[in-house]
C-alpha cells in the first residue's frame, strides 16, 4: 500500500530523517515507536506531504507521491490525524464532518465507504454534540472529532500520530478499540506511538525509529520477545 525508501527530511539545517525505509500493506496495522525527538512526527508529516522530502521515495499504490501536494495525497487515500489535531476551534463538529466529506477520496464501486452513520456508530457522543464548537470540547472528544473527520476522507491508509497522548485511560481504550475496528474493515494503519505496550496491543508489527533511522524492526509474532528485552527497549525508547 505504501512503501518508503530511504526517506530524508528536516527543517532548515537540521536533518531529522536520515534515510527511513518502511512499508505498510493493505489490512496491516504497523507501529512506529521511538523516543522523544526521534523524528516520528516528522515522518508522519512527510508521508502526508506536510514536510517535504529531501531525498528518497514515497510510493503509494505503485505511484510515486514523493512530490505530490498534501491535499492530493488525501484524494489518493492517505488520511491522517497528526500531532495537534488541526481542528478549527470555533467551527462545529458538523462543520468538521462536512470538511471530511468535501475532501474525500472517491471510493470505487463495491467499496464500502465511511458515512456519517458509521462515525457516529464509532463515537456515539458525537450525535448530541453536532452543533457544538470543538474548542468547547475535551481533549478526548476533540481527538474523536479529528478521527471522525479523517475517516470521512475515505482513507485507505490512516496515519495516526500518538492518538493516545494526554487522554484518560477510558478514552485511550476507546481509541484503541476503534483502531481494531478499522483494521477489521481492511484499512492500513500507521500508528505512531510512544507507549510501546499500547502499540503492541493493536499493531501487527513495528519499526523502531531512533535518531532519524529505523534502528530495529519488530516482526509479526515478535512483540512479546521485544517487550521482554529490557535492554533493547531501554536502548531505543529510553524507558
Ligand atoms: N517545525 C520544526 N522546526 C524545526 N525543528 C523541528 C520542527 N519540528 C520538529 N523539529 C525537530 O525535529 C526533531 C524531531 O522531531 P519530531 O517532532 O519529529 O520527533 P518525535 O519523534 O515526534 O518526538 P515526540 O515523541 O516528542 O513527539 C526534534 O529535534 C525537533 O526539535
Ligand atoms: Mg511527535
Amino acid at each position: 500500500m505504501i512503501e518508503v525508501e530511504n526517506l530524508q527530511a528536516g527543517y532548515g539545517d537540521i536533518a531529522v530523517l536520515n534515510g527511513v525505509s518502511l512499508r505498510v500493506g493493505a489490512n496491516e496495522t504497523v507501529a512506529v515507536i521511538g523516543a522523544n525527538g526521534a523524528g516520528k512526527s516528522t515522518l508522519a508529516a512527510a508521508l502526508c506531504g506536510l514536510v517535504p522530502a529531501r531525498g528518497g521515495r514515497i510510493v503509494h499504490q505503485g505511484i510515486d507521491v514523493t512530490a505530490t501536494p498534501a491535499h492530493l495525497r488525501v484524494r489518493r487515500g492517505i488520511g491522517a490525524v497528526l500531532e495537534g489535531r488541526h481542528l478549527f476551534g470555533s467551527m462545529t463538529v458538523r462543520q468538521h464532518l462536512t470538511l471530511g466529506r468535501l475532501g474525500a477520496r472517491s471510493v470505487q464501486t463495491g467499496e464500502k465507504r465511511f458515512d456519517e452513520e458509521d462515525v457516529v456508530a464509532l463515537f456515539p457522543f458525537l450525535l448530541d454534540r453536532l452543533d457544538d464548537a470543538v474548542e468547547l470540547m475535551s481533549g478526548g472528544e476533540q481527538q474523536m472529532v479529528a478521527l471522525a473527520r479523517a475517516l470521512l476522507l475515505q482513507p485507505q491508509l490512516l496515519i495516526l500520530d500518538e492518538p493516545s497522548t494526554g487522554l484518560s485511560p477510558l478514552v485511550v481504550r476507546q481509541i484503541m478499540k476503534t483502531i481494531g475496528t478499522l483494521r477489521e474493515r481492511g484499512m492500513g494503519i500507521l500508528l505512531v506511538e510512544q507507549n510501546v505496550a499500547l502499540a503492541a496491543e493493536v499493531s501487527d508489527r513495528a519499526y523502531v525509529l531512533s535518531v532519524g533511522r529505523i534502528a530495529h524492526e519488530v516482526q509479526a509474532g515478535e512483540w512479546e520477545e521485544f517487550l521482554a528485552d529490557d535492554q533493547l527497549v531501554k536502548a531505543y525508547l529510553g524507558s
